[in-house]
């Protein structure tokens, strides 16, 4: 069953970094800062990091779990840790989601790279904000030159892969997350003397409890999971490869408040300047391509500055693809039976393509909808509001209900070394309050796409 050649993270240290590569990504530095100053600033960060702790964490020790005991890819790890292939239905179904993620995370970490290039040849001091947005408009429309840097980024991607899951991915997080870090804190440094300091720490730090309401509790939920890369292969996969001795709890525990910590600090490295010159808050795209890059030029050292951002940028996309395509990687290679290099030539190519279209759906006039969207959009949000909670409802459901339970004590207490209580705390979460929410989340996606406000309605028939 257990396959001894598959690779593994070597220590402690490399583990955390890779998963927290993982974890930290565009979500972290251009959605969750703007949610939380949206939904009430630290009022929303207490109730997340309450969220993260009873519900997320929880969900991701059920994907380690699975992954740990059953020693495989996202698919095969279910299969071996129940002993029937049906399970592994849902490990194809989260492989899916991966590549859906994937396709447009390439085409985004594209874009960081041509704006580090950008930063570099001076290209935005003195830009109005509204030249700024037509040229970034004019670039994604472009069709070619983002497909062309969504290649380059695919080879870096697959260079790291090639080398291995300690050599490559290890080694290589090793030095990403805390140049990540370093950046963060020096770009929220650097903004300390920004008059709108305040305001900008203010809108994400501040407490303000009336902007809380049952859409501030499931927007938290969805970022959470979506933050922590839970429900798309990549936390089995990765879970695969923590050897024994380490701690599930406590690798968990620590990627979990790294990547709050990263995302509280994105928020400062962002929002002060924002707020300096009277800017509407925002997220997204929009955010880091269109409205940060004139204000950092601005700044003094404002030339240096930007190259950093846009080099966060990548450095946070490529750790977190990393975890995707090694998913991708892992599944064919080992149910394939082929050569690591073979099976990242199959993920390239899956993804070459997807991203690609992904990429070309954005060009004018173009007929690559989905439902009225175009593929960029559709893919990212189907993936959230529905791959993301049906493969985490079906990690807590089988680790819960089905799994035996010594073999998910022996995963989830380091054989006997954490207390019983957590253990035992764990698994009454996987087994009756993550369902339960996961399920309210499913359905609110599911209203939403009909147009019903599930919480209105709540409110409306308890009245
Ligand atoms: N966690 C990543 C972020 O914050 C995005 C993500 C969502 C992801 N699901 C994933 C990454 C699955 C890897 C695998 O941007």
């Amino acid at each position: 069953m257990a396959n001894n050649n598959r690779g593994s993270f070597s220590s402690k240290f490399g583990a955390i970094a890779a998963i927290a590569g993982s974890a930290v990504g565009l979500g972290n530095i251009w959605k969750f800062p703007y949610v939380a100053g949206e939904n009430g600033g630290a009022a929303f960060l207490l109730i997340y990091i309450g969220i993260t702790l009873l519900i997320s964490i929880p969900v991701l020790l059920a994907e380690f779990s699975i992954g740990r005991h059953g020693q495989g890819n996202a698919f095969r790890s279910f299969v071996n840790m129940t002993g029937k292939k049906g399970w592994g239905a849902i490990g194809i179904l989260e492989l899916l989601g991966a590549i859906f993620v994937l396709a447009s995370y390439c085409v985004i970490a594209g874009w960081s790279l041509e704006y580090i290039m950008r930063s570099v040849m001076g290209g935005f001091h003195g830009m109005t904000q509204t030249q700024m947005d037509v040229q970034f408009d004019m670039f994604v429309a472009s069709g070619w030159r983002p497909i062309v840097w969504m290649v380059v980024f695919l080879i870096i991607n697959s260079g790291v892969l090639g080398m291995g899951v300690t050599k490559g991915i290890e080694r290589c997080s090793k030095f990403m997350i805390p140049a990540l870090f370093c950046i963060l804190v020096m770009l929220a440094g650097v903004n300390l003397w920004q008059p709108g300091f305040q305001e900008g720490a203010a809108f994400i730090l501040k407490p303000n409890w009336s902007a809380v309401s049952g859409h501030t509790v499931l927007a938290a939920l969805g970022q959470s999971f979506f933050s922590l890369s839970i429900g798309m292969a990549a936390m089995i996969t990765y879970g695969s490869y923590i050897q024994r001795q380490e701690s599930l709890n406590g690798v968990g525990v620590i990627v979990s408040l790294a990547t709050v910590l990263m995302a509280i600090l994105a928020g400062l490295a962002i929002f002060p300047s924002v707020f300096s010159y009277g800017i509407e808050p925002t997220k997204g795209a929009d955010l880091v391509f269109k409205t940060l890059p004139p204000l950092f030029a601005e700044l003094p050292g404002g030339y240096f500055i930007s190259i950093l951002f846009f080099i966060l940028l990548f450095f946070a996309a490529l750790t977190t693809s990393l975890s995707i395509m090694e998913s991708l990687v892992a599944f064919f290679s080992e149910e394939l039976h082929i050569k690591r290099v073979w099976a990242l030539a199959i993920g390239f190519a899956i993804i070459l393509i997807s991203s690609t279209l992904c990429a070309m759906s954005q060009m004018p006039d173009s007929h690559i909808l989905v439902g009225g969207e175009t593929l960029f959009d559709w893919t990212d949000k189907f993936c959230s509001a529905y791959i993301l909670p049906l493969g985490g409802l079906a990690c807590v459901i089988l680790v819960g209900w089905f799994v035996p339970h010594h073999v998910v004590e022996h995963e989830l207490t380091s054989s006997g070394k954490t207390p019983l209580w957590i253990y035992k705390f764990i698994v009454f979460m996987m087994k009756y309050i993550c369902p339960v929410v996961i399920i309210i989340l499913l359905v609110n996606c599911i209203l939403d796409y009909f147009g019903v406000d599930m919480i209105a309605a709540l409110m409306s028939l308890i009245h």
